[in-house]
């Protein structure tokens, strides 16, 4: 058995994503997307394309296809063609079905679209007079709060007091999932029940969504993602191609097909939102942390449905008596924004552990020591503390495993590279979700889990038979893990770092109501332990010095199968304690003297993620998130003009790292399983992996050269001396 279940059939093109689904009498649907950025359509001229080559059918919000809004989990998503406005370059406001793809996207090329446009606004600085308050956060907090110590009387008193204060303002860039698999959907109606094939983070959301938007009942959506080609946050929500898809093939009685080019990707899915950040640090001179004051400005799109909330994570990192933050949006004429992993944290962290290493300078301290001096036992204005921290442990191993007693204040020289080294604490809340898990004993002495969710490349495909197989004391091999199909039970789905706790916890309680059941049938009357006192191990039956396996007892009794669902979700410990992974992460750049390129040369991540249930898939996890963060530091920024048009917005010009640009990327985890969370113990590593790298790599190029940049990506125009 591959200790990666789903790797052998990936690498050798047997994994079937949503757009390999071919079938009988399927059309093609390419998207029209808009070419302002404001405005409103006058008119959508489909004649000539009605009429080009294989056109079946064109669809505009003047000859719609029937959406409705849904709102579910996620709130309201946006579904195409139900107004005339546009409010950013590239929004989907046409559909051409043809035969081919080709045909489609041909004809999608001759829609002509009459505009009235109107003035846009695009740039996050240009808008930043326009800004608004933001709703309150996940958790419910006001977007602007303050605490302070008794006696103080504003913020700016307490950094007043300083007598170490330092202030700066960091901004990040626009950032598309670029997920390997473009967005795509393959709709079919089969006597008014419709299957979907489309990646996506949970096949239940999916249909939830598509339910609503498509105004049937939810038994008649089928919703089907059995592997996904990256996520990230950017399939969360159903895409415009699955609503098209299965509104078109609803309208014209056959099966459509609509995949995005990745051109479309960039504008037609959504976006992580840039973010201007000022950050104030008033320190004793020994490093004790007395203010933080943390004020965030999110671009986000003009229906404001997405905020980048990266000021409320600085509430978890360090011990101070006073913190202000506030965070803000500016509503932009720019492609929708959502969730990416580390949705505020990605961000906020490059910003918060940017100042922390300004104020180590300022302080002349080694950074990890002033960030062990303020390290939290608690977030701060919940008095809850955390359930458990390793940070120090992380920070110790890492530093010994990584060189940091050879860093010096001013970095080395080696050759013509200027060399420095960095470091930033990383910090992702253990979340889980309800979910529900159905476990199957078969009489062939295997067994199988299931749950509707996503595997995007996580790993969660393999956790949930690792889980099955110890829940049920039987071998790995023998658990067969469905996932990915809104026909099983609601849970796992693939966000918020939470897959493994949520499915995970289900997953224990609906394998000990399978083992409870089988024991009742296997001492019901007429069954072979009759009567007796029976108990369970090893996948065997046993009582009276006998025993059966599952398998041989379903057999005996007559039973192809039994099953149970279990459902989990979170409850009484969210009273009782915080949740948190957290990370140690360090880096080493080196910076050419002469031509100012920057090379991550060697990183490091420790985690003390609660348990690790697959080692192989926890450290890719790790190591993508890590390798985003570099990306994140070096590469990756959506350049959007002032018309709204992002001038970058295809693999080529928006970069991102190849295998030249990472070198040596080492994880280690500090295992230690938080029951108290979750009985499964795990906490999360799906996001943090990313969180602090960007700013542990700017804190190494300022080691390395003494230039302090505050923005990401940083490019080699920045470091020119
Ligand atoms: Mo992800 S950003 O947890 O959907």
């Amino acid at each position: 058995m591959p200790s990666r279940l789903d790797g052998p059939l990936k690498v050798t093109g047997q994994a079937t994503y949503g757009a390999d689904n071919n079938l009988p009498g399927m059309a093609h649907g390419c998207i029209v997307v808009s070419t302002i950025a404001h405005g409103e359509i006058r008119a959508m001229d489909l004649t000539a394309a009605r009429s080009a080559p294989g056109v079946i059918d064109a669809y505009s919000p003047f000859d719609p296809l029937d959406l409705r809004t849904p709102n579910t989990l996620f709130g309201e998503t946006w579904v195409p063609l139900q107004d005339k406005e546009v409010t950013y370059y590239g929004q989907p406001i046409g559909l051409v079905v043809a035969e081919t793809y080709e045909q489609a996207r041909d004809a999608a090329m001759t829609v002509e679209v009459t505009y009235h446009e109107r003035p846009a606004l695009t740039s996050l600085r240009d808008g930043l007079p326009s800004a608004e308050d933001a709703p309150p956060s996940r958790d419910g907090s006001p977007s602007t709060m303050a605490i302070l110590a008794p006696g103080v009387s504003s913020i700016e008193d307490a950094l007043e007091a300083g007598p170490v204060v330092v202030e700066a303002t960091y901004s990040t860039a626009t950032q598309n999932h670029a997920a390997m698999e473009p967005h795509s959907a393959v709709a079919v109606w089969d006597s008014g029940a419709l299957t979907v094939y489309s990646g996506n983070q949970g096949a239940n959301l999916q249909a939830m969504e598509l339910t609503e938007a498509l105004n049937v009942d939810p038994s008649s959506v089928h919703s089907v993602n059995p592997f996904v080609g990256g996520a990230f946050g950017g399939k969360a929500r159903t895409s415009v191609a699955a609503f098209l898809a299965a509104a078109a093939a609803r309208a014209l009685d056959r099966p459509v097909k609509v995949v995005l080019s990745r051109e479309q990707v960039f504008t037609a899915t959504a976006t992580r939102a840039a973010t201007i950040q000022k950050i104030a640090l008033g320190a004793a001179t020994d490093g004790s942390l007395n203010a933080i004051r943390h004020d965030s400005w999110s671009a986000t799109p003009m229906d404001r449905s997405f905020v980048e909330p990266t000021s409320h994570s600085t509430r978890e990192y360090y011990a101070t008596q006073n913190l202000a933050i506030s965070q803000k949006m500016v509503p932009l004429n720019i492609p929708p924004t959502t969730f990416m992993r580390a949705p505020g944290e990605a961000p906020g962290s490059f910003a918060l552990e940017s100042a922390i290493d300004e104020l180590a300078v300022a302080l002349n301290m080694d950074p990890i020591e002033l960030r062990m001096k303020n390290d939290s036992t608690a977030p701060l204005g919940k008095d809850l503390l955390w359930s458990g921290k390793h940070l120090e442990e992380c920070f110790r191993i890492g530093a010994a495993r990584f060189g940091w007693a050879h860093r010096t204040p001013h970095g080395h020289t080696d050759g013509d590279w200027l060399v420095g080294l960095g470091t930033a604490t990383a910090m992702f809340p253990a979340l889980r979700f309800p979910a529900s898990v159905e476990v199957t004993l078969r009489n062939d002495d295997t067994a199988e889990v299931a749950t509707s969710g996503a595997d995007p490349g996580t790993g969660l495909l393999t956790v949930l038979s690792l889980v099955g197989a110890e829940s049920l004391d039987i071998p790995p091999a023998r658990v067969t893990p469905r996932l990915g199909d809104s026909a099983f039970p609601p849970g796992g789905m693939s966000g918020g770092s939470t897959g493994t706790a949520s499915a995970g916890s289900a997953i224990m309680i609906a394998a000990a109501q399978v083992i409870d059941e089988l024991l009742a049938l296997a001492s019901s009357p007429g069954a072979p332990f009759e009567g007796l006192e029976v108990s369970y191990a090893d996948g065997r039956v046993l009582a009276d010095g006998q025993a059966m396996t599952f398998g041989e007892l379903l057999r005996t009794v007559n039973r192809s199968s039994i099953s149970a669902i279990g459902s989990s979700a979170p409850g009484e410990e969210l009273t009782k304690h915080s949740f948190s992974s957290f990370g140690a992460q360090f880096c080493e750049v080196r910076v050419h003297k002469w031509t100012r390129e920057t090379r991550v040369s060697r990183m490091l991540g420790v985690f003390d993620a609660g348990r690790i249930i697959n080692a192989k898939t926890a450290r890719s996890q790790i190591i993508g998130g890590m390798i985003w963060g570099v990306s994140a530091a070096l590469h990756e920024g959506l350049e959007i003009e002032e018309n709204g048009r992002p001038a970058n917005a295809d693999l080529a010009g928006y970069l991102l790292p190849v295998n030249a640009d990472i070198s040596d990327v080492d994880v280690h985890f500090v295992e230690y399983p938080d029951t108290l969370h979750n009985t499964v113990g795990a906490k999360g590593i799906g996001e943090i992996g990313m969180v602090g790298m960007a700013a542990a790599v700017a804190n190494a190029v300022y080691n390395a050269t003494g230039i302090r940049v505050r923005h990401i990506p940083i490019v080699i125009e920045d470091l020119l001396p």
